[in-house]
């Protein structure tokens, strides 16, 4: 029996020194020392010897263990001292190698546009202001020289609030234009004035060309002695810089009742260059006469400065008001044929952009 645990001994410290990480000789350790191995077993046996031979058998027995269990211990106390030693090659980071870059969006193609005005008009001094979406019915109309009532109103498609009026405000409304921030500015009596207000604008209307939500800018630029000709050089300066230095606009008798005189502006257009005419001979099929319809303008009616406490005497207007989505999709290479595209957001359609 001895004879055998010699055996056994000098496996178990064979696999020993043949393991050669930790998890191995955890495994080394169940095998050859656990409740079934060979040597437990072995062990069992030691009763049946005669007594005698029992004395000094135990003490091999016992000679045999602290050999094996010394030999596990150094053997587990190298294996993890040699993995310290190669962690820093085993975990090595290659602080070179180029990282794995995430996906990266844009910002909406609207946003865009609304930067890229802000910063056209900032060159010119006109500070980004924002005012309220939700609007009292008087900055909205009345003060903007349209009594309660005037069919004027009709135009402006406005979504009403159900909310408690106000004396003298009036009615809650969701804005229908950004003309509303031109008295509201105003009233802060800090002359003269330079603003730019882009915000969302609302309308009962949609379709291919409309959508209830969508943006306007507005400038609105009070001094001594404004006249159409600043008029006309600002908007030639926006349609130079947003359009292309080509670009000539033209003002077109309209009208507004908050301004007096009106235009349209319109802006030659990309296609066919203002002659309405292709190279080939035939109409230009985007605006058929030359010219395509930017948005309203005008100077400012002495009503509507009146109502933001301006004395129209001594101080004068000029103000322009158009929509965002429309003139952003107006600049040649972008056509999108359904405005309300824009805001269904599909990752398909917005990543174009
Ligand atoms: N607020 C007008 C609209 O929404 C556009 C407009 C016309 C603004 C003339 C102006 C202006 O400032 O002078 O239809």
């Amino acid at each position: 029996m001895l004879d055998k645990l010699e055996q056994a001994k000098d496996k178990t410290l064979t696999a020993i020194s043949a393991a050669d990480s930790l998890e191995s000789l955890a495994e080394v350790e169940i095998r050859h020392l656990g409740r079934k191995s060979e040597m437990t077993e072995l062990l069992k046996g030691l009763g049946s010897l005669p007594p005698e031979e029992r004395k000094a058998a135990g003490r091999r027995v016992n000679e045999i263990k602290g050999e094996v269990r010394r030999a596990l211990e150094e053997r587990r106390a190298a294996v993890a001292a040699a993995v310290y030693d190669n962690l820093a090659e085993s975990e090595r980071i290659d602080t070179t190698e180029p990282g794995i870059r995430p996906a990266l969006g844009h910002l909406h193609l609207t946003t865009q546009a609304i930067r890229e005005i802000t910063e056209i008009f900032r060159a010119l001094g006109f500070v980004r202001v924002k005012y309220p979406e939700v609007e009292w019915d008087w900055y909205a109309f009345e003060a903007l020289n349209m009594p309660p009532d005037h069919p004027a109103r009709d135009e402006w498609e406005t979504f009403f609030i159900d909310a408690p009026e106000d004396e003298r405000l009036g009615r809650m409304v969701l804005t229908p234009h950004t003309t509303s921030g031109d008295v509201r500015e105003m009233e802060k009596k800090r002359l003269p004035i330079r603003m730019m207000n882009i915000s969302k604008t609302y309308r009962r209307q949609i379709d291919v060309s409309h959508v209830p939500m969508f943006h306007q800018f507005e400038g609105l630029l009070v001094d001594r002695d404004v006249s159409v000709t600043h008029l006309k050089g600002v908007l030639d300066h926006f349609a130079r810089s947003f359009f292309g230095p080509d670009r000539k606009t033209r003002l077109r008798p309209f009208h507004f009742r908050f301004t007096e005189p009106s235009f349209e502006v319109d802006i030659t257009c990309g296609i066919c260059h203002g002659t309405g005419e292709i190279e080939s001979g035939g109409k230009c099929r985007l605006c058929k006469e030359g010219w395509l319809e930017l948005g309203g303008a005008g100077m400012l009616h002495p009503n509507v400065l009146k109502a933001g406490n301006i004395d129209p005497e001594e101080w004068s207007a000029l103000a322009f008001g158009w929509g965002v989505e429309r003139t952003m999709m107006m600049r040649s290479g972008i056509s999108i044929d359904d405005i309300r595209l824009l805001y269904k957001s599909d990752l398909r359609f917005l990543h174009q952009f």
